[in-house]
């Protein structure tokens, strides 16, 4: 076998094959491109999710014939000036990402540098290149590529429909937006306009927030504290989300270093663990978080599309953004996300209440005929007197009721104010000077129980107390071993369990705090969430997690009758806790309601 240097045209179609993987990637090479020539506004059009045109239009710095020759060459780049790797401030400086896609596409660049006479233009087919050309073009810069991978057929087999490869088009395209409000951006994908960003204005805080809004939605800007915090030089700004404003996966996770998008793993790892504590493990914050390094501590060239790094401290950056997250998360208090209330009122307006009374069966809104009772029951909510008929006992005031009528509606001080009843032995509905608010008992106290356990944790330990029967909970061989593995680490928790015969295990003591708890429930649940974490970790790692399962079992379940004192006394004990506007799951605890907003329902403003 000889060894012998492969031609320029076969070396940037494998170089494609790594910067390229599909349509979308183009489009990044290319938008950033435009980003790095200082464009303010970048026209995107695509047909076929890209697979058969992809135009990127910019009113950047252009380029002149000269500069489109070497442009396409490999390894040619304007942005490496003093060829220091370690100092990257551009998007790209390789040097590859035009003569790959000019490889494995037909692509056409055309571009004009301020003040001068003529355009120019070149075509670059399957890696052979034309001459440059004088041609008609504004200042600024197109490239065309039509035909991606027609000239490596493999590659396109490998592609998707073309509704996900716009998808994944329209992704890019955003995640590169967010961290440039100040670019105008529009994608067109033949059939209609998929994306209008205008050039935000303001300083950049202002300006950031207007264009995360247009990317992420509304519901995001409006839920979302703001995050500004510094470590040993390293800066993180951006917002997140409130814990209640949660997806089923981490799509809506943007992270940048420098500007530049990345999907790093450390990142999101610092993401999930300040979140750990409010949310569910399926599901995930709305966060948009920007980390601005020194570029020398910071290696982007670790990933061929440059969508991950490597810090060189990477203890730092996890502390920054993890302590920074929890900061601002403390910071919210109670405050419960906005949507839960703008979801209980669009629930209200669409439901029962809007009816017109008394005429059973008459046309609802719209024509919809009411559902059989609901009539009957907004009527009841019309009378005065308990237990009419239609109302279920429960909904009337709770019959205890301690004075609860009498209390003083409390001021600014206790924002969660007086309650007033319990409906459903689960739902404390209490007047404030503006509004009512719906407290969920059994998530509120959940809460309650969970941070004091992580309160009497840090500072002496956990307080515990001996069942007067000790409880044999009978589990499978495995569950019953992995709990038993780490009874030592359960037992400074103040949860004291022994082996018990083959599958089964001795509970002998839990945690005070927890009260009267289902044993058996929750050692099957902390099995489950042994199970869940793997092997390598210790309970310490993941107290918290396993705190928020024991302070489940030992709340206060919904279905408890309580009295005027003990609700009064719930909402105080809310109102002075961190982070009780949501259960561990990330369930809001209550639902405040303004009296603007129910004045409103009513059709008053
Ligand atoms: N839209 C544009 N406007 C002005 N100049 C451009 C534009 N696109 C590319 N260039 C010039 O062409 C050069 C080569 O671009 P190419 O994308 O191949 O490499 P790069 O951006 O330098 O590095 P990388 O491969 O990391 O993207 C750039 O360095 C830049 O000088
Ligand atoms: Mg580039």
């Amino acid at each position: 076998m000889t060894i012998r240097l492969l031609p320029a045209s076969l070396v940037n179609r494998i170089a494609a094959g790594e910067v390229v993987e599909r349509p979308a990637s183009a489009v990044k090479e290319l938008v950033e491109n435009s980003i790095d020539a200082g464009a303010s506004r970048i026209d995107i059009a695509i047909r076929d999710g890209g697979k058969s045109l992809i135009s990127v239009s910019d009113d950047g710095s252009g380029m002149t014939g000269d500069d489109l020759r070497l442009a396409i060459e490999r390894h040619a780049t304007s942005k490496l000036s003093d060829g220091d790797l370690f100092d990257i401030h551009t998007m790209g400086f390789r040097g590859e990402a035009l003569p790959s896609l000019g490889a494995v596409s037909r692509m056409v660049i055309a571009s004009r540098v301020a003040g001068a006479d003529s355009a120019w233009t070149i075509a670059v087919t399957g890696g052979a290149v034309s001459e440059p050309a004088p041609a008609a073009h504004p200042r600024g810069t197109r490239v065309e590529i039509r035909d991606l991978f027609y000239a490596t057929p493999a590659r396109l087999k490998f592609l998707k429909g073309d509704r996900t490869e716009t998808t994944q088009i329209l992704d890019v395209v955003k995640r590169l937006a967010m961290a440039r409000p100040d670019i105008a951006f529009t994608l067109h994908d033949g059939a209609r306009e998929r994306l209008r960003l205008d050039a935000a204005q303001g300083d950049l805080l202002d300006a950031r927030l207007t264009r995360l809004g247009a990317v992420m939605g509304r519901e995001f800007a409006d839920n979302a504290l703001a995050i500004d915090a510094v470590r040993e030089g390293i800066a993180l700004t951006g917002y997140a989300g409130l814990p209640t404003l949660n997806r089923a996966n981490a799509m809506q996770q943007y992270l940048f270093v420098n500007g530049r998008p990345v999907r790093d793993k450390l990142l999101y790892g610092a993401v999930r663990g300040a979140y750990m504590d409010f949310l569910a493990r399926n599901r995930h914050p709305m966060v948009a978080l920007f980390l601005d390094i020194d570029a020398r501590e910071v290696d982007v060239n670790v990933h061929p599309a440059k969508a991950e790094v490597r810090f060189r401290d990477a203890g730092v950056v996890r502390g920054l953004v993890v302590g920074a997250l929890k900061h601002a998360l403390a910071e919210a208090g109670h405050r419960a996300s906005t949507t839960v209330a703008t979801a209980a009122l669009g629930a209200i307006r669409s439901g029962g209440f809007a009816l017109p009374l008394g005429g059973a069966g008459g046309g609802g809104h719209g024509g919809r005929a009411p559902a059989p009772g609901l009539a009957a029951r907004a009527a009841a909510f019309q009378t005065p007197f308990a237990g009419a008929p239609g109302i279920p006992p429960s909904a009337a005031p709770a019959a205890p009721m301690g004075g609860v009528g009498d209390q003083e509606i409390p001021g600014d001080g206790y924002p969660l104010g007086a309650a007033r009843a319990q409906l459903h032995e689960t739902y404390i509905v209490a007047q404030t000077a503006d509004g009512i608010v719906i407290v969920d008992q059994h998530a509120a106290h959940e809460r309650l129980v969970y941070e004091r356990m992580k309160a009497a944790l840090a500072q002496s330990g956990v307080a515990r107390q001996a069942l007067l029967i000790p409880e044999v909970v009978e589990l499978d061989e495995a569950a019953a071993s992995r709990l038993l593995a780490r009874a030592d680490e359960f037992a400074e928790l103040g949860l004291t369990i022994e082996a018990f015969g083959e599958g089964a295990v001795l509970v002998r003591e839990v945690p005070a705090l927890l009260g009267q708890v289902d044993a058996a429930g929750l050692i099957r649940d902390l099995a489950d969430e042994l199970a869940a974490f793997g092997a390598a970790f210790s309970l310490k790692e993941k107290l918290e997690s396993v705190c928020g399962t024991m302070a489940c079992h030992g709340s206060v379940r919904a279905g408890r009758r309580l009295n005027g004192d003990e609700m009064n006394a719930l909402l105080r004990e809310m109102e002075a806790t961190p982070h009780s506007g949501q259960c561990n799951h990330g369930r809001p605890t209550f639902v405040e309601l303004k009296l603007a907003d129910i004045e409103r329902l009513f059709g008053r403003r």
